[in-house]
């Protein structure tokens, strides 16, 4: 069976005294749940975060990591750095990191290797453009994404791997997908994935929805079956809101 997940995505925002703050109110806060309840801080907050958390549920993840092992690559983060801290799972391939950073689906597939191959979760994000969406051509787009990113990997590799649509549409936008859009992709990327691979895969994979989830929309988007839960950007960053979200799984 695959898991419920609810992941906040605090991208940069709050300095150290801010997540840790955010931290103690959110677990005050954090309701009764079945769902993985997962946080992104800052890497330069990750270990103290990891350390806060130390007798809570919530689980504190990575935004990115690099690809290499270690070496000459000023200003970017080691698999086992983020392993040496505590933190094993990591968001590779969201959109601000293809847009702004220029992260091809190449790199990102040599992200999700390296990671995989140190027994990592890798919280893997796509999603199309509203120009893809306009021309009719989002399910192409995604579909050469996953299989771009994913699909050399073997079949067991699955196992550690939850994804995120995230129409880059509506992040950040206030605008969502629809109940009804996110339902229909979702389904679409499992029927990829059971073409590609096996039904079961396709089936124990986690797909989580991203992009303007908030405490009002939280109830109707997880309510569609191949919804398996959000990773939330601005809502996260507070309390009551990523509470209620939570509580909506
Ligand atoms: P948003 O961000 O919830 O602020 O739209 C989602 C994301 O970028 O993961």
């Amino acid at each position: 069976m695959r898991s419920k997940i609810v992941a906040g995505n605090w991208k940069m925002n709050k300095n150290l005294v801010e997540t840790e703050a955010l931290l103690t109110e959110l677990s005050a806060k954090l309701p009764d749940t079945d769902a993985e309840v997962m946080v992104a801080p800052a890497f330069v907050n990750l270990a103290s975060s990891v350390r806060h958390l130390e007798s809570s549920t919530i689980e504190v993840i990575a935004q990115n990591m690099h690809f290499a092992e270690s070496g000459a690559y000023t200003g970017e983060i080691s698999g086992d750095m983020l392993l040496n801290i505590g933190v094993d799972t990591v968001i590779i391939g969201h959109s601000e990191r293809r847009a702004y950073f220029g992260e091809t689906d190449e790199i990102l597939a040599k992200k999700v290797n390296t990671a995989l191959a140190k027994n990592m979760r890798v919280l893997f994000c796509f999603g199309e453009e509203l120009e893809d969406r306009k021309s009719g051509n989002h399910f192409n787009i995604v579909e050469s994404q996953l299989k771009n990113g994913l699909f050399s990997l073997e079949q067991n590799a699955w196992r550690h791997i939850v994804l995120a649509y995230e129409p880059v549409w509506a992040i950040g936008t206030g605008e969502t997908a629809s109940p009804e859009q996110a339902q229909e992709m979702h389904a679409f990327i499992r029927k990829t994935i059971t073409d590609a691979y096996t039904t079961s895969i396709a089936n124990n994979v986690s797909i989580l929805y991203g992009g303007s989830v908030k405490p009002g929309n939280a109830n109707e988007i997880f309510s569609k079956p191949d919804v398996d839960g959000g990773l939330i950007g601005g809502a996260s960053l507070v309390a009551d809101d990523f509470a209620a979200i939570i509580k909506a799984i």
